[in-house]
């Protein structure tokens, strides 16, 4: 079996970071996001794998994932250009395919227990697809599928105004080469893109058997960001601390904190975690670092009050107001206005900002 990862897509609603870069490979956790699918794909047995690419971003993706061997995997990169939908994305990966059985990833998504049930469940009967599953409370706003006793899926549905269940697709597919004759005979959406949902439905009303897996444990899509600092929040839940970095005598660090070995956390400093920091980063006196944060590579963070928060990297924080809820690009630079009173921010900063609150 082999693993098709989508990593092109047009990443409008992650503006203004995907004006610079990918949205694969913002970093959650201080991992890009796309890390965790190649993981979840190698632990369910999945080592090659084509990565779909678009026209932005391509070669921060490839300079990042590279053949494949610093993450145990063989990687093909896939050029879709143009995000015409993900029937088209995943039709483009039909030659590398090359008629075995693949699992679809959608390479903005995350599942804390990964994707060895789905293709297990795939793999234990005769199946033309497999489709992840999950309940969620407001399912008008998803693909809905309808399910009989065994799983089966009888049919799908878009955001259904009067929804069969409440069990919504998540971006996780297995298919069988019979998928891209389904592609073929579709057509594109309302909104102009080949729709994989489409393309399941038809597998489905050609006589195609289609199993559905109920996933467990929390599934994110991070396409949005509050999503990311959704998705941080969740793998910082499950941190393992590992100090490496160097902590000043009197600087206050409590909780789970996982601190590179190149970082440092100054005297005078406060920081509560969970918190991870990433290398070459510097926590300074007066700064206080408060839960479900994580600062990137070669940042210095001084006399701020940050929580709850993305720093991509790169960053350099020097305002003593207090950043919550807030995703910040790499290279951005945030300093105090003059004379201006300390006051909560939430913040969503592009590449390379200079900022004065
Ligand atoms: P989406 O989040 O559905 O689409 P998008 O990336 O265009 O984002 P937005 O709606 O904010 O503009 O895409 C899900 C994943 O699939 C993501 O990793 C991008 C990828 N993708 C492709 O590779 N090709 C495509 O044509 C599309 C639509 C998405």
């Amino acid at each position: 079996m082999k693993g098709v990862l989508l990593a092109g897509g047009t990443g409008s609603r992650l503006r203004p970071i995907t004006h610079t870069g990918p949205k694969q490979l913002v970093p959650v956790a201080n991992k890009p996001v796309i890390q965790y699918a190649i993981e979840d794909l190698r632990e369910a047995g999945i080592s090659e794998i084509g990565v779909v690419l678009g026209n932005k971003g391509r070669e921060a993706i490839q300079s990042f994932l590279g053949d494949g061997s610093d993450f145990g995997v063989d990687i093909t990169y896939i050029v879709q250009g143009r995000p015409l939908g993900l029937a088209h994305a995943v039709g483009c990966a039909e030659s590398f395919v090359d008629g075995d059985d693949f699992v679809v990833y959608l390479g903005d998504n995350m599942l804390k227990r990964g994707i060895v049930d789905v293709v297990d469940g795939f793999r234990a009967g005769e199946f033309d697809a497999g489709i992840a599953l999950q309940e969620v409370d407001n399912p008008t706003q998803f693909g809905i599928a309808d399910v009989d006793e065994d799983g089966r899926v009888t049919r799908l549905i878009e955001k259904p105004d009067d929804p069969p269940s409440n069990l919504a697709l998540i971006g996780i597919y297995v298919f069988t080469p019979r998928i891209f004759d389904a592609i073929e005979a579709i057509k594109p959406s309302w909104r102009g893109e080949l729709e994989i949902t489409d393309a399941i439905q038809h597998l489905l009303d050609d006589g195609g058997a289609i199993d559905s897996q109920v996933v467990e444990g929390w599934w994110k899509d991070t396409g949005k960001p509050e999503d990311v600092l959704e998705a941080n929040r969740l793998v910082l839940e499950g941190l393992e601390a590992t100090r490496a970095g160097s902590i000043d005598a009197d600087a206050k660090v409590e909780g789970r904190v996982d601190l590179a070995e190149s970082s440092q956390i100054e005297s005078g400093a406060v920081v509560r975690g969970p918190v991870s920091i990433a290398e070459n980063t510097t926590v300074e006196t007066g700064t206080y670092v408060g839960p479900y944060t994580a600062i990137g590579a070669n940042s210095t963070i001084r006399n701020a009050h940050i929580e709850n928060s993305v720093v991509v990297g790169e960053t350099e924080i020097t305002t003593s107001g207090r950043i919550i809820d807030s995703l910040i690009g790499r290279g951005a630079a945030i300093g105090s206005a003059e004379g201006k009173l300390p006051e909560g921010r939430r913040l969503v900063v592009g590449e390379n900002s200079q900022l004065e609150l």
